[in-house]
């Protein structure tokens, strides 16, 4: 089976979490430290706090900026659901705006439609390896006074306009879950170019500790631990690189399929101003030229020993957590004294992201995969009229 995603890793990682192991130290040592200063290096950030996980870093970001009950907070409808669960645990309203059909990132027209007088905050995620547009974007949330924190948990290294994104927005955050373009295991990176929103972030992520026995704000434990740090500093000094054949075996995956003129797979589209560093290879199905579904052609693949991703199914405000206000008991906080409105997930409907959803699938593309495997996957592609008669027979 040719795997969708794998992770990069050798003996500089087992040394280095190894030496942690053994030396006893775990939590909030000088790992953490370096791996913070290496990550604020590389992004050109100001500061950088290690958290241990993507999920942690969004929610860290809300709270350090004071979202609550009765805040509207501006979300795209296709993204990994934590970004819309980040809101929902400062108990604040996401509300959605449309995506793009070009690279599937947030389309900077509708979400000044659906600014309101509670919103403030957008989070623009860079879906796939793609940067959302930025500009417009951080032009919009000028205009009306919101902050921006960018969701980069599927972008390390994607640079738009020659920045890095993560340091674009107010705030950005990063997962290092074992699938994304670097590891620790689980971990994230929440980063800023505001020294007290950096500070509030270290307290929050521990229990809201400003020392051992006073607990000034409402906090968690969202440390990241030292062995996990150590992993994460190997995997960033090596994450050009891995970026580097990501974004060759990306390219040559959409040329030869362009070259073999397969008509009912339709590339994602590349912006000359952007570096997409391809989290995902992600194509996007005709099901009515293929003449199958999505979830068909899928399981062809598999059968053929290829495997591919397949997210996002839905738009995400069909979510039953949404669809039934079910995230906290009592419809909590849709009901909040605080908001002022009446949101109904049923009624939303984004033209766009219905329109792709579900239909998108992301090839292999990660960093172990030789020619012949990436030609082999061209050829089940080309083929694919053969390979459905086969199967059926
Ligand atoms: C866009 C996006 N946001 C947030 C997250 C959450 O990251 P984590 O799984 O590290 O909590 C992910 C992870 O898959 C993601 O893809």
């Amino acid at each position: 089976m040719i795997k969708v995603a794998q992770p990069s890793v050798g003996k500089e990682e087992v040394k280095a979490v190894s030496e942690v192991v053994l030396s006893g130290r775990y939590i909030s040592a000088a790992k953490v430290k370096e791996f913070e200063d290496k990550f604020a290096d590389y992004l050109g950030v100001g500061h950088a706090v290690a958290v241990n996980s993507g999920t942690a870093a969004l929610h860290i970001a809300l709270a350090v900026l004071g979202i609550g009950p009765g805040d509207e907070v501006i979300v795209p409808p296709l993204t990994f659901f934590s970004t819309v669960a980040a809101v929902l645990h400062q108990n604040a309203i996401p509300v959605f705006a449309d995506i793009d059909l070009h690279g599937y990132c947030m389309n900077p027209h509708d979400i000044e439609q659906k600014i309101s007088k509670m919103t403030k905050v957008i989070i623009p995620v860079h879906l796939y390896g793609n940067s959302a547009d930025m500009n417009p974007i951080m032009k919009i949330a000028r205009k009306y006074n919101l902050e921006v924190i960018e969701d980069a948990s599927q972008a390390h290294g994607t640079e738009y306009r020659g920045k890095k994104v993560g340091s674009i927005g107010d705030i950005g955050a990063f997962s290092f879950f074992a699938t994304k373009h670097m590891t620790t295991g689980e971990g994230g990176m929440f980063v800023t170019n505001n020294k007290e929103w950096a500070d509030l972030a270290r307290m929050v992520r521990s229990h809201g500790m400003s020392d051992r026995d006073t607990h000034d704000y409402l906090g968690y434990n969202y440390r990241m631990n030292e062995m996990a740090a150590a992993m994460g500093i190997v995997q960033l000094r090596k994450l050009d690189e891995f970026n580097r054949k990501r974004i060759e075996n990306s390219l040559y995956l959409l040329k030869q399929i362009d070259r073999n003129d397969i008509p009912w797979l339709k590339a994602p589209g590349l912006k000359k101003h952007i570096r997409h560093t391809f989290f995902w290879c992600p194509v996007l199905i005709d099901e009515k030229k293929l003449g199958m579904t999505t979830r068909e052609l899928i399981e062809t693949l598999r059968k053929k020993g290829i495997e591919t991703r397949h997210r996002y199914r839905n738009p995400l405000y069909k979510q039953k957590i949404l669809l039934k206000k079910s995230a906290y008991p009592k419809e909590f906080p849709f009901n909040s004294k605080h908001y002022k409105k009446k949101i109904d997930y049923n009624k939303v409907y984004l033209r766009n992201a219905e329109k792709v959803a579900g239909k998108i699938i992301g090839l292999p593309n990660h960093t172990g995969l030789s020619k012949a495997e990436l030609d082999y996957i061209v050829k089940v592609l080309t083929k694919i009229d053969s390979v459905r008669k086969v199967s059926a027979d």
